[in-house]
């Protein structure tokens, strides 16, 4: 039996949890609830504030149960969060296993995305039992088809296109929307649909064609449609430049329209907070089984958790229905 084994059969007596990465809506719901679960099963829990970054830093501190009240309904994460560079290096993931040693913390859930997740492998090479939960509004996690914050960001930004569409029919307008999700096209996606855009811009789709949409503009014009709507997913980018090329070559006013970090913000929906919950509580569970390097995912109706190594190889692809559907309707 290898050390790592031997380590993995003790029982788990201390957990540590932090929030790493791009913060999301829900990430408190998970806090809560692995605070929570852990402490019904005798556990002692510390909370690590700013992600790894506060955890080379030894910013921890013991949590009980009052700590995780009234935070269900709040966005943001109580915890903070940061992108830490140093913990990408053997040394810094060195430091951070120390420190968690120190604390005597054997078992640590990871609130995150992929980033965060590979931390957590290195982690969990150096002895620390480790749990990945996945938390990003980008649902760009390949093993999960739920991650916590993509609910909530994607009402967040349909309601923000709703509002944008009553002005740009009033103006007759053609309407450059951008919206989040880093390399992925999941939210400009379900926007496209739920808000009924004319176009949607995919970083998967790698391209477009512009003259299709300025003579589709143009058409559209002629039969009196007051409005144009197309979403644009930050992986594609260029919103502005291509709101004036477009007002140039169709003679239709268009404005750019960046959502930016408001899609990140908010109370989660009751979607994120159930589904964290439930996720939080799951990565709990895993360490007290004595599972370790595995990360917690969503797929086919079921909560389920994959190796991180494996989960991190997997790919995504964004799924074909949906996009078509988007251009049918
Ligand atoms: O991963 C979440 C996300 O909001 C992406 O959609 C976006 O590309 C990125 O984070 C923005 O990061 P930052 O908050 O560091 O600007």
């Amino acid at each position: 039996m290898c050390k790592e084994e031997k380590e993995i059969k003790q029982p788990i007596q201390t957990i540590g949890v932090l929030t790493s990465g791009g913060d999301a809506p829900g990430m408190n719901a998970a806090i809560r609830a692995v605070v929570r679960t852990a402490l019904s099963k005798g556990l002692n829990v510390w909370g690590i504030r700013r992600g790894y970054h506060g955890l080379l830093r030894e910013e921890l501190f013991p949590m009980n149960w009052r700590d995780v009240s009234d935070i269900i309904q709040r966005g943001g994460t109580i915890l903070q969060t940061a992108r830490s560079k140093q913990m990408r290096t053997e040394e810094g993931q060195l430091k951070a296993a120390g420190v968690l040693k120190k604390y005597g913390i054997q078992g640590l859930v990871v609130i995150g995305g992929d980033g965060s997740f590979a931390g957590a492998q290195k982690l969990s090479q150096y002895g620390i039992n480790v749990i990945g939960v996945p938390g990003t509004i980008d649902l760009d996690i390949a093993c999960t088809e739920y991650t916590i914050g993509f609910d909530t960001a994607a009402n967040t930004a349909m309601e923000a296109i709703d509002k944008i569409r009553d002005t740009s029919t009033s103006h007759d307008r053609c309407s450059v929307v951008e919206v989040m999700g880093r390399d992925a096209g999941y939210l400009a996606l379900w926007c496209g649909i739920a808000n009924g855009a004319e176009r949607v811009l995919l970083p998967e789709q790698h391209g477009y064609d512009e003259q299709a949409i300025i003579d589709d503009i143009i058409e559209n014009r002629a039969r009196g449609k007051k409005h144009y709507i197309i979403i644009n997913a930050e992986g594609v980018g260029d919103s502005i430049n291509m709101a004036k090329r477009i007002e140039e070559a169709t003679g239709v006013e268009t404005r750019a329209s960046i959502l930016g970090h408001m899609q990140r913000g908010g109370s989660p929906t009751v979607k994120d907070r159930v589904y964290a919950s439930v996720m939080g509580s799951k990565a709990v569970d895993l360490l007290v089984e004595g599972k370790t390097n595995r990360v917690v995912g969503y797929k086919h109706g079921e909560y389920l958790d994959f190796d991180i190594n494996e989960a991190l190889k997997m790919h995504k692809e964004i799924p074909e229905y949906e996009v078509d559907l988007a251009r049918k309707l």
